[in-house]
């Protein structure tokens, strides 16, 4: 009884355990060892790295130097979202230039098994992470190999977008494949959203499932001024409302 107890007690701890991804893609890129800095500084825990080709979606961003050179500047998670095609060339790269986690999208890689296998071997996380008309299925025989799944609530390519609704039954099914998972082996997935997360949303997308919420605009959008505390109200703001979940 006492063990039971004491178990509920952790599956709760770890229920509310939020993580908060700013986008860095809404950052300011001429400052932009000073806003990982300062936004990290604000009470956020992850770094999200978006990295844009202009051939699987029509942007283009960053690349591993720029990881390299942020590497020093943080000590915090960096999860590079990779949204390039193909994938397997680039992904040893973002594991030397300092990269935590690297999720790709399937439609991106000709072997899905085969390119999580690469990035694990070269020492980081995977994820898979699946558009707004990507089905879960592609998890169905990989479940293994995934560290984390990313559910798009937008089309990828752009910041700012707003959040696609039909996200929300999407994470319960994806919620309910990962604790069915966790509860045969143990092992912990983490569940992460992408898009148009804000403070007036993120309470009803952690009830949907997702323990790890990526916001660009709504963090980076919220400073304007040199303040180095510019991002604490913002971040305040989100957690508060995590608060309530
Ligand atoms: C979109 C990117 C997102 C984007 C989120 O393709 O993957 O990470 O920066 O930006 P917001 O939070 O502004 O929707
Ligand atoms: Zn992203």
């Amino acid at each position: 009884m006492a063990f039971l107890s004491a178990n509920l007690e952790f599956n709760i701890i770890m229920a509310k355990q939020f993580r908060i991804a700013p986008s860095i893609l809404s950052a300011n890129f001429a400052k932009l060892g000073q806003e990982i800095t300062d936004v990290i500084t604000s009470g956020t825990d992850i770094v999200h790295f978006d990295v844009m080709d202009n051939h699987y979606v029509p942007n283009l961003t960053i690349g591993p130097l720029v990881c390299e050179a942020i590497r020093p500047v943080t000590d915090a998670i960096i999860d590079v979202h990779l949204m390039v095609k193909p994938v397997d060339r680039i992904i040893p790269d973002f594991a030397k230039a300092g990269a935590n986690i690297i999720t790709f999208h399937p439609e991106a890689s000709e072997h899905i098994d085969r390119s999580l296998s690469l990035v694990r071997d070269h020492g980081c996380k995977s994820g898979l992470v699946f558009n707004p008309a990507t089905p879960l299925s592609y998890l169905d025989y990989v479940m293994d190999k995934v560290d984390m799944i990313l559910l798009m609530s937008v089309n990828p390519g752009f910041g700012g977008q707003k959040f696609i609704p039909g996200t929300l039954d999407k994470l319960k099914e994806a919620r309910a494949r990962i604790d069915a998972y966790t509860e045969k082996t143990g092992r912990e997935i983490w569940l992460e959203v992408d898009g148009g997360v804000n403070a007036a949303n993120i309470a009803e997308i952690a009830r949907a499932g997702a323990d790890t919420f990526v916001a660009g605009s709504a963090i980076f959008g919220a400073g304007k001024d040199t303040d180095p505390n510019r991002y604490d109200s913002i971040v305040g703001a989100l957690r508060a409302e995590l608060a309530k979940v």
